[in-house]
Parts: structure tokens; sequence; C-alpha cells
């Protein structure tokens, strides 16, 4: 039998606990010994951990956020932190550790495994879904529907008073939060990095679009999707520009945190439950410096760095879905 470790790190993401739940569960009915590190990678260093069990991760499997906490960790970024580590994993006993998180988390996983000689495995959690290697993350269907909920009211409130809505999203640089978001929340035009070619350019097409969508409908209200950072002067400069343009009145609502919060949704503890009965497995098989994710519904192994070294791009299909229910729509004929 193993002596597991597991830490969530980073931003949070609906789902974790699920996936630590999943973890607990499937390892004690192998025999083996999970323990917990509290705060993500600053548990490894203080140390700072607890012991695991099916009863400690018994009505957790519908609560947001983390039972083990998460952070950002700058400090592990240096070579004697990981040696820490490293001293401190060994001391304990453990076989393997399970890092949940996002990219920044397995660069610390990937960072960790040169000092210790441990099994190092990742599970993809982040609202963003930015990871090469898996088809979702982790988080990312509950943020979605968190987003969409929010276009839904935006809508309302948009179409009483006839305005223009610009709905601010989480993504970090990616815009597949903001692409499924759009999406199922029926947005009338999306900003996100992937579509993105120059600020002057996205103006002047909102404004075609906006014209094309006043005629047809005979109403302003319009929302338009925009992942953060993205903007070069911030959504409160770009909600200016566009009232100058359009001569309507825009209002900006930047939806924040509220996205990684919250019960996570079938999907995502579904994906989670897999993806921690996956990773015993792979515990059990001896596979080092991977992460397991999914593709095409089935589990995925990923070496560990490739999942920040290649960049998770749109499919053709998102890049088509987006272009044609959404930013593209100039060649409708206005005469029917
Ligand atoms: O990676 C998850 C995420 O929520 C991003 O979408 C966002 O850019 C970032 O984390 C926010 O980080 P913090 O919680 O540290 O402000």
């Amino acid at each position: 039998t193993k002596r597991i470790a597991v830490l969530t790190s980073g931003g949070d993401a609906p789902g974790m606990n699920a996936c630590i739940r999943a973890i607990v569960v499937a390892s004690e009915g192998a025999g083996h010994t999970v323990i917990g590190f509290e705060h993500g990678f600053h548990g490894l260093l203080a140390p700072n951990w607890r012991k695991l069990d099916s009863k400690k991760v018994h009505n957790i499997i519908q609560r947001g956020g983390t039972i083990l906490r998460s952070a950002r960790c700058e400090e592990f970024k240096q070579d004697s932190a990981a040696k820490n580590a490293a001293k401190h994993l060994s001391e304990l006993a453990i076989d393997a550790i399970l890092i949940l998180g996002g990219d920044g988390s397995f660069r610390g996983a990937k960072h960790l495994s040169k000092f210790w000689d441990g099994q190092v495995i990742g599970l993809p959690a982040t609202i963003d879904n930015d990871i090469y290697g898996t088809d979702t993350t982790i988080g990312y269907y509950t943020a979605i529907q968190t987003a969409m909920d929010s276009i839904d009211k935006v809508r309302d409130t948009a179409d009483a008073f006839e305005r223009i809505f610009l709905v601010e999203v989480m993504g970090r640089h990616a815009g597949f939060l903001g692409a499924k978001a759009a999406i199922s929340g029926a947005a009338n035009y999306a900003i996100l990095p992937e579509l993105f070619t120059d600020p002057d350019e996205t103006l002047n097409d909102i404004h075609q679009q906006l014209s094309i969508h006043r005629k047809r409908y005979g109403h302003e209200s319009f929302i338009i999707v925009l992942t953060e950072n993205l903007w070069p002067e911030g959504i409160n400069t770009l909600a200016e520009k566009l009232e100058n343009l359009t001569g309507g009145e825009v209002r900006p609502v930047i939806l924040g945190h509220v996205q990684r919060g919250g019960s996570p949704v079938s999907q995502d503890r579904i994906l989670a439950t897999t993806l921690g009965v996956e990773a015993v497995r792979c515990v059990e098989q001896g596979k080092h410096c991977i992460m397991v994710g999914q593709q095409n519904l089935e589990p995925a192994e990923v070496p560990l760095e490739q999942t920040w070294e290649t960049k998770k791009v749109f499919s053709d299909s998102l890049t088509r879905t987006m272009k044609t229910m959404l930013n593209e729509r100039h060649s409708w004929d206005l005469t029917k």
C-alpha cells in the first residue's frame, strides 16, 4: 500500500472537494493512507498537514472552495523551497503527491519533482479551462453556469432599459469561459483573446453589429461578453468609447470572483470524481510527472510539462459557433 499526499493550489475551483473526496475514498478502499497539505504549496513548506479518511470527506461533494484551503506560492519557485518540501515529504514517507490546480500549480509540481523522487501527479482544476491535454477542467462547467445565469439576469434589465451591457468574465488570458458563457447566454458579441485582433477593429465591428441589431430588432439591448485582462485600458474605458461611438447607454458589469464559488454542477462533480479515481490508479501503476485529464470523455494521461508548454486553442467548431452565432453576422439580409 502507498502513502498518498494531496493538496489544492492556485485559484480554487468548484469540484475540488469532490476530487479530494474521490481520492480519499478510492485510496481507503485499496488500503492506502492519504494526508492533505493545507494552503497549497505553503503546506509543504510549513509543513502543515492532516490525515484524511472517508469520514472527513463526508458531505463535501456539494461544496465549493476547498476543505484543504488554497494559495498561490511565489516562494516555491526557489530551489531552496522545493528542496525543503522534498525533505518534508521524505520524512513523512510519502510515495506520491496529487496536486489539484492550474498551470502555475503544475509548474510547481514539476519543480518539486526535480528535488524529490516520489510520484508527482497533477489534476486539472481551474475555472479557466486553459490547460492543454484535457478537454475540460474541474470547475469550468460551474463557472460557465454562473456566468450564464448572470447574463440571463443582465438581459432582463438590458431589455427593460434598452441598454448595451459589457459583461466581464474571468479566464485569465484564455477565452474558454467567455466563449461558453456567451454561447449559452446568447450574448450578441464576445471580445475574447482567441478572436481578438485589435481595439479599433473590434470597436468598428461592434458598431456594425449593433447597427444591424438595431435595424433587425428595433431596440438597443445588446450584450457583449469580455474576457478580463484583454481590453488595453480596461472595461470602463471600453464602455465610454462604446457610448461615444454608438450613442447608446453602456453599463459595465464585472462578474469577478462570484464565478469561482458555488456548489459544483453535476459535470464538475463527475469529472472531479472520475479524475480522482484515475489518479489513485496511476499512483498504483507507478506513474510519475503526468497530469490525469480527460479527452473525448475518457481519462487521459499527459506529460506534466506539456500541459503548459503547448497552448490550448479553440477547436474549429468552437470558433465556427462563435463566429456564426455572435461575432460575424454582417451578411444578414435586413430586407427580410
Ligand atoms: O485562475 C483562476 C482565476 O480565477 C482567473 O480566472 C483569474 O484571473 C485569477 O484566478 C484571479 O486570481 P486571484 O483570485 O488571485 O485574484
